[in-house]
């Protein structure tokens, strides 16, 4: 069969009303930042958390994404999917769980991989953030 198969209905319905579109000021130090691009195909998603900063976890999320259907219906999923997690939690989330979700077809598997990928650069980036603002603020670093 050369014709794919019909897309799911959740990347019908993430790619119809995404989730979460937007952008967080990224240079809010309760902010991280994830901007991927796929090397297969040139499209790009940035995903953006924003961390509590006592309890240190998601309480939002956003994207922007420059890509497929299925990249924006992953990005849709992954904001969804972070908030109210911890940021070791979301670490623990794959892109196949993602693809799972969605009915993505094997040739569509690199777009989630996208949001996988996204997730874990937007938590490195807060983390690194609060490391540095921990540094500044102790005296004798
Ligand atoms: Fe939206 Fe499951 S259909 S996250
Ligand atoms: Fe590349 Fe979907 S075709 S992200």
């Amino acid at each position: 069969q050369i014709l794919p198969r019909l897309y799911h209905e959740n990347v019908i319905d993430h790619y119809n009303n995404p989730r979460n579109v937007g952008s967080f000021d990224k240079n809010d130090s309760n902010v991280g930042t994830g901007l991927v691009g796929a090397p297969a195909c040139g499209d790009v998603m940035k995903l953006q958390i924003k961390i509590d900063e006592e309890s240190g976890k998601i309480v939002d999320a956003c994207f922007k994404t420059f890509g497929c259907g299925s990249a924006i219906a992953s990005s849709s999923v992954a904001t969804e999917w972070v908030k109210g997690k911890s940021m070791d939690e979301v670490l623990t989330i794959k892109n196949t769980e993602i693809a799972k979700h969605l009915s993505l077809p094997p040739v569509k598997l690199h777009c989630s991989m996208l949001a996988e990928d996204a997730i874990k650069a937007a938590v490195k980036d807060v983390e690194l953030k609060r490391a540095k603002l921990k540094g500044n603020s102790s005296a004798d670093a």
